[in-house]
């Protein structure tokens, strides 16, 4: 495996001074400027026909690239391919049909479109919105999606497994860009709790990491491949959309050998901005645009978080050069989520933090109604404002964490009292990102809030899509030992 030592940013400039050009020297100073260009008016709806989607979840032996030969029993969602890309335009209704047909008696398989802000009868989570879908059943969803990006979807419950077993599906809605990039890729980064020369998975969670960092996978991949090299039109501006679906394991990403500026946080455009390092922990996405390279040259995406940097993909450009003159992306069009209203919202303090040891909740606890056992481990090691999922033994409904008016506007702080990252996700909604208390964080909206070791994280937004909403640490192994809560809309 490829492996770079860690350059200081300041030391990587000067070294590649020829190929980082005028645009990329703001960074040594550590505050990256912006592109010259601003976004765009938001895309307006167009009519198309509805877009069908045919899912069967089902155990598939799949011999990926990182396999090396070896066929593992995959959970995917569609025959052909492990990793179906759904692309659709924006104003067009998606109708899916999923058919549970996963090879385990009770393991149940709803499907939650992640970051999408749909009614709450689509969001999938069993139990809470819509009945378990057992094996040999089947469901329906229906629904326009009401924003442009990238997305993606997923089951919602027995996560680490379902997640560690491959089961996902890459959602994008097209009509965000304001004049064509010279390619547009999905690059899925993430591991595989694999024993490759055995050709068997480990353990998908084991309690030492779920109380800790979680339990990471030791063959780490993009696009099912260790480090694929991925051919682009050379001298190029590529859209890449990447996307950490790791059941568990932040990255810390950059690009070596191009320029790149990231245009869109968690499918929702920003300011065209250039990407130095960005962490990305489980089902946080960017959408980079990157500066290919020449004919025959390389550059790579990197996890600048191991000890020695670890080359996550190698980008090679081919053919003629495609641009000339100064890297300047084109920026999206910006969203249209509704703007927070922060002088009325009520601010709110909402604490991540470590549970007592030996919590655990009996599997004949009644409170296990509302999710049921297969979502939660027996153990209970972290807490949302001192209650672990699924709460103090409230006869199969715990209370929410919130009940928010809707149309109103609130303001919460996430505060992050352990030593260990939390990417904290909602249902439902879009947080702007208002501020961090450890780091300058760009403007920016994202449905996957990290925060970071003793951080403090300030979002807020308009509770306008009535239900009942999680908001759940995206580390599955978090989530499944008690770092799960939920708020309603009325
Ligand atoms: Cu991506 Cu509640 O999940
Ligand atoms: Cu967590």
């Amino acid at each position: 495996m490829l492996t770079f030592s860690r350059p200081s940013r300041r030391r990587f400039l000067a070294g590649t001074a020829a190929l980082a050009g005028a645009a990329g020297l703001g960074l040594a100073t550590g505050r990256a400027p912006a592109y010259g260009r601003p976004l765009a008016a938001p895309a307006v709806p167009g009519t198309f026909p509805d877009v069908e989607l045919d899912l069967v979840a089902a155990e598939r032996p799949t011999a990926l690239p990182a396999f090396a030969g070896k066929e593992l029993p995959l959970w995917t969602f569609t025959p052909d391919t492990w990793l179906p890309v759904v692309r659709m335009p924006f104003g067009a209704r998606l109708v899916t049909t999923i058919r549970n047909a996963l090879p385990r008696p009770e393991e149940h398989a709803s499907i939650h479109w992640h970051g999408i802000r749909v009614p709450n009868d689509q969001d999938g989570v069993p139990y809470l919105v819509q009945p378990p879908v057992f094996p040999g059943d089947g469901f329906r969803y229906s629904f326009v999606p009401p924003d442009t990006g990238t997305f993606f979807f997923h089951t919602h419950c027995n996560t680490a497994e379902h997640i560690g077993r491959g089961l996902v599906g890459i959602l994008i809605v097209e009509g965000d860009a304001t004049e064509p990039y010279d390619a547009d890729e999905v690059v899925l980064v993430r591991d595989w709790r694999v024993d490759v020369e055995a050709g068997v998975f480990l353990p998908f969670t084991t309690n030492r990491g779920a109380g800790r960092a979680g339990t990471y996978g030791p063959l780490r991949t993009a696009n099912g491949a260790v480090n694929p090299e991925m051919a682009l039109p050379a001298v190029a501006d590529c859209r890449l959309r990447i996307i950490n679906f790791d059941p568990t394991r932040p990255i810390d990403l950059g690009i070596e050998g191009a320029d790149a500026a990231i245009v869109a946080i968690d499918g929702v455009a920003v300011v065209p901005f250039p990407l130095d390092r960005w962490i990305m922990a489980p089902a946080m996405r960017i959408d980079v645009v990157v500066r290919s390279p020449a004919d025959g040259a390389v550059a790579r995406l990197v996890d600048y978080r191991p000890d020695d940097p670890l080359a996550i993909a190698t980008l090679r450009g081919a053919g003629e050069p495609r641009r000339t003159g100064a890297f300047d992306p084109a920026p999206l069009r910006a969203s249209a989520l509704p703007p927070p209203d922060l002088v009325a919202a009520g601010t709110r303090t909402i604490t991540f933090a470590a549970a007592g040891e030996g919590d655990a909740v009996p599997p004949d606890d009644p409170a296990f109604g509302l999710l049921g056992p297969l979502c939660l481990s027996f153990n209970d090691f972290w807490t949302i404002d001192a209650r672990s999922w699924p709460g103090d033994g409230h006869a199969s409904n715990p209370p929410p964490l919130a009940e928010l008016t809707r149309g109103r506007s609130y303001r919460w702080l996430l505060r992050n009292t352990t030593q260990h990252l939390h990417p904290i996700h909602i249902h439902g909604h879009t947080f702007a990102v208002l501020g961090s208390d450890k780091r300058t964080l760009p403007p920016h909206h994202a449905d996957t809030v990290l925060l970071l070791a003793d951080e403090t994280v300030e979002v807020a937004f308009v509770a306008d899509n009535p239900g009942r909403w999680m908001l759940h640490c995206h580390i599955a192994e978090h989530q499944e030992t008690g770092m799960m809560a939920y708020f309603t809309v009325t």
